[in-house]
């Protein structure tokens, strides 16, 4: 039960509603309405209305990742004189595409550039978007910039465990295979001991025979007996075809119950269950760096690229922003606020004037070490050998984690696979090896479930987050400790400072968590505006 749920106590949903409304309007009854699970999407779904005009306020906004153009666009259109620094050549932080042509040098890194053919591509950082991120949905739908389904889960891809035990070890096994078989036998064990009178204490008059319906449902049991045999859904050893040769096809036979248990395989099966994992996620069509294109084609002002933020200075009245140019230049710019969204990582070693305890504050987060490699194929021989279409190969080396087939180019000539994603430990260990030793130790990886996988690809682009300049890190991965000791002090201006990004939400590690961080952050500084 929801807390709002649980508030409700003795009176009706529809009278808790028009109590809201009595006490806090329209956004509190969505609110409301949200918590007692009306499924009407995020209640932050909207950007904060800065309505009565700026009062002739400027700001900088440091940084065109989502969150800074969500704050910049807002800001400049609601009338504030909004100029806007960005530290690299390019918009859209991490919210990026690499495609022919894409430079990434790496700290200690060798220069690499992105040779893929024309029309292919990888997201390196965010990828996938689920339903609920509605500020980032708002934007899309606002800016029109197409979005497609993305596969983040497919039945008939792989699961390839090298550290289980018995015959379905070290060997692909399709996951509609475990899946139906684990449904199954689970489902006949329960239905054995309900049927053996074992829960009988658990039942409500009725409800025996009705969950005794519920498992031959689930578990594919045989309605007399409730055995699992097998089901169609774990796919044919012969597919059905026409005539009499294939014609029904030949069923395939369930593997053994301990089979499974000891490859471990089992474990993947609740993937795509968590809250913003879901199997069928979404994607902008053409590349992750399409919001921020679409951000830019509205915003009424011109971003200054190649500016690195070198000091951030206050006073009671302004803040002073210092850069340094790409041609080595220096230059300042004076503000009323600024709206900060350069990643924490990287903000504590810049020259900042704030309070000790806000700047303390900054060195209490880690961000995440994360790594991903995109591996163009000459054929899409996922597609063509194994019929499967998008989704994950599930392996269990920690260096490799997933290996994800493209949602887009379906039927196509090449395609752009990502050969690992990596975290913590095993990002680190990665990223220390050669852009090649990079592409070989993927090319290993995924020969283990596919012989085709090496002669297949033809170019590789590799990324090593907490080795970026003016990243430094995935996302901001707090501790509960961190959340609160340091969260809340970051979450509030410091004089004309204003933090914003995924670091300060509870969405780290997704674009919604900088786009909602944005509005909230630009909702305080507006009604600040208004209250002087
Ligand atoms: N949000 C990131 C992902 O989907 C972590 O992989």
């Amino acid at each position: 039960m929801t807390n709002a749920a649980a508030m409700t106590g003795g009176f009706s949903r529809r009278t808790f509603l028009e109590q809201l409304s009595r006490v806090g309007g329209t956004a509190l009854v969505m609110a409301g309405m949200q918590a007692l699970g009306f499924g009407i999407g995020s209640a932050g779904a909207e950007p904060p209305q800065l309505t009565g005009g700026a009062k002739g306020r400027k700001v900088i906004v440091l940084g065109t990742g989502v969150a800074g153009l969500s704050a910049a666009y807002e800001l400049s259109t609601a009338g504030y004189d909004v100029t806007v620094l960005e530290a690299r050549d390019r918009i859209g932080g991490r919210s990026y595409t690499a495609r022919r042509g894409t430079k990434l040098t790496e700290y200690g890194g060798e220069p690499q550039v992105c040779t893929f053919d024309e029309g292919h591509y990888i997201n390196p950082g965010p990828w996938r978007i689920p339903y609920m991120h509605q500020g980032y949905l708002h934007y899309a739908r606002k800016f029109r910039v197409p979005v497609e389904l993305f596969n983040n889960d497919n039945d008939h891809s792989f699961i390839n465990f090298e550290k289980g035990k018995g015959p379905l070890a070290a060997t692909p096994v399709r996951k509609q295979e475990v899946a139906a078989d684990m449904r199954g036998y689970a489902s006949e064990m329960l239905a054995k001991c309900v049927r053996q009178g074992a829960l009988d204490q658990e039942f409500g008059p009725g409800d025996k025979e009705l969950f005794l319906d519920y498992l031959r449902s689930e578990g594919y049991l045989t309605p007399a007996d409730f055995k699992y045999v097998g089901t169609d859904g774990r796919g044919f050893d012969v597919n059905p075809g026409a005539g009499v040769d294939p014609g029904p096809g030949k069923p395939s036979t369930p593997h053994k119950l301990g089979d499974i248990l000891q490859s471990e395989t089992w474990r993947v099966l609740k993937s795509v269950s968590a809250f913003d994992q879901q199997r069928t996620m979404f994607e902008p069509v053409g590349g992750m760096d399409q919001l921020p294109a679409g951000f830019v084609r509205n915003l009424k002002l011109t971003v200054q690229v190649g500016h690195v933020v070198e000091k951030i200075a206050q006073d009671e009245n302004s803040v002073t922003v210092s850069y340094a140019t790409a041609d080595g230049q220096h230059g300042s710019v004076t503000a009323d606020y600024c709206v900060c969204t350069i990643p924490l990582s990287v903000l504590k070693s810049i020259d900042v004037q704030c309070a000790p305890k806000f700047k303390e504050a900054m060195n209490g987060v880690a961000y995440a070490l994360v790594g991903k490699i995109g591996l163009q194929m000459k054929t899409r021989f996922w597609e063509e050998k194994y019929n499967i279409y998008g989704g994950h190969i599930y392996v269990d080396d920690p260096d490799v984690q997933s290996i994800s087939f493209p949602s887009t180019g379906w039927l196509g000539e090449k395609g752009v696979l990502l050969g690992y994603y990596g975290h913590g430990s095993a990002a680190a260990k990665v990223s220390a090896l050669s852009l090649e030793g990079r592409k070989q130790f993927a090319l290993a990886a995924g020969k283990k479930t596919f012989p085709e996988y090496a002669d297949a690809c033809d170019s590789a682009f590799s990324i090593a987050w907490h080795r970026v300049p003016f990243n430094l890190g995935g996302w901001a991965q707090w501790t509960d400790e961190g959340r609160a000791s340091y969260y809340p002090t970051l979450c509030e201006p410091d004089g004309r400072l204003y933090l914003v990004g995924e670091h300060l939400s509870y969405i780290t590690g997704w674009q919604e968590g900088g786009i909602e961080s944005a509005w909230q952050q630009i909702g305080k500084l507006h009604a600040r505006v208004h209250a002087a």
